[in-house]
């Protein structure tokens, strides 16, 4: 009787989408481990260590994935990263839930711990998709990615706000206002997703990424120009310079996700344009058609950069149960803390990326006076 062939073999190349995605995630999730520790209260050492080992073993998934050589070995960590990610959302959520009851101190804010343990979520339906030997992305639906990404950019606005002395007036009040637009078209986006449904994309809503887009860009910006003050130690505040560094890379990434989006001409799948470059030429990487992606012309462009050498229907279901793996180390976390998973749909756009880029270009031309916004008077870090 002939044998059937095995699901990976050593010869088969690695998606170098779906590696570079478990790369970006196994990193922001160690960082995570980080920040979380250095929150927790010092006479509390078992939980400290706790978040220790998680940094140790994601630190290592990230080593082992800078060295994989084929799909096997892929497969392997991923079916790794899914163990350790669900044991780490599960810590996160215990965490919270002490937090909230009072049985917890320390500085991590218990939204920090909901935002953290939301991407870790994601992260984890990623990996499951991987998995099943689903292309990256391909099933999402467009409003409830985009709504997922704007809560993550609110939210850092809050922390940054949060986290600034209380003496940096400005900063303080542009990053709330950062929190107020980014509240506002999470509030718009919510709104599409519920209107939207699987009944196929609007021209409305590729309007509403465009904007998005934008808001995205300064947001951004403002980040890396908050990390670079930091660096030079020109602000005052408690903002870790590897915080302001996540926080920016996370909107990188949500720049990186509404550009394969706004170029999704025809297909479900979000990211079938990186995916026909990676069929065209199978050594290109996804950062490459990501790159090549940047150097066209930008959806929109509204603000003028004051510094150069500074950069730039989800059907959610409860299922907790689902979640928790037999096959994972995580009935302790699991036991105290009911969490929830999401998963993605898929919905279609008719609308051209290209008209999208039509109408940005024609907007370019109009730069308004300020960076961040229209109200505040002068560049960061100038007088
Ligand atoms: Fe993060
Ligand atoms: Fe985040």
């Amino acid at each position: 009787m002939a044998r059937s062939p095995r699901k990976h073999t050593t010869s088969q190349p690695v998606d170098p989408v779906s590696l570079d995605e478990t790369k970006f995630w196994l990193q922001i999730l160690a960082e995570h481990a980080l920040f979380i520790g250095a929150g927790l209260p010092a006479d509390n050492r078992e939980l400290r260590e706790e978040a220790q080992k998680f940094n140790r073993e994601l630190n290592a998934l990230l080593a082992r994935a800078n060295k994989v050589q084929n799909q096997r070995q892929f497969m392997e960590l991923v079916d790794e990263s899914i163990c350790v990610v669900k044991e780490f959302y599960h810590f996160k959520r215990h965490l919270l839930s002490m937090m909230l009851r009072c049985r917890l101190g320390g500085f991590n804010y218990p939204l920090l711990l909901d935002h953290v343990a939301r991407e870790a979520e994601y992260a984890l339906g990623l990996f499951e998709s991987i998995r099943a030997g689903n292309p990256v992305f391909g099933d999402i639906s467009q409003p409830a990615e985009t709504v997922f990404w704007l809560r993550l950019m609110s939210d850092h606005a809050k922390f940054i706000s949060h986290l600034l002395d209380p003496s940096e007036v400005n900063l303080i009040q542009t990053a709330r206002e950062f929190s107020r637009e980014f509240d506002d078209l999470l509030l718009q986006g919510r709104d599409f997703e519920s209107m939207l449904g699987n009944r196929g994309k609007v021209p409305a809503f590729s309007r509403f990424l465009m904007d998005v887009r934008v808001s995205t860009v300064r947001l951004r910006d403002f980040k890396a120009a908050a990390e670079e003050l930091i660096r030079q130690c020109q602000l005052v505040g408690i903002i870790p310079e590897l915080l302001a560094d996540h926080v920016r890379r996370e909107a990188e990434h949500f720049i990186m996700v509404l550009n394969v989006m706004e170029r999704n001409k025809k297909s479900n799948s979000m990211f079938n344009k990186v995916e026909e470059k990676i069929t065209d030429n199978s050594v290109l990487s996804k950062n490459e058609v990501l790159v090549e992606q940047k150097q066209q012309p930008a959806a929109k462009v509204d603000y003028k950069p004051a510094w150069d050498k500074i950069s730039d229907n989800l059907v959610s279901e409860e299922q907790n149960d689902d979640i928790v793996d037999d096959d994972c180390d995580d009935e302790w976390y699991s036991s105290q803390f009911e969490g929830s998973a999401s998963a993605n749909q898929a919905i279609e756009c008719n609308v051209s990326a290209d008209n999208q880029l039509e109408t940005a270009e024609a907007s370019e031309e109009k730069q308004p006076k300020y960076k961040w916004n229209s109200k505040w008077p002068r560049p960061l870090g100038t007088t």
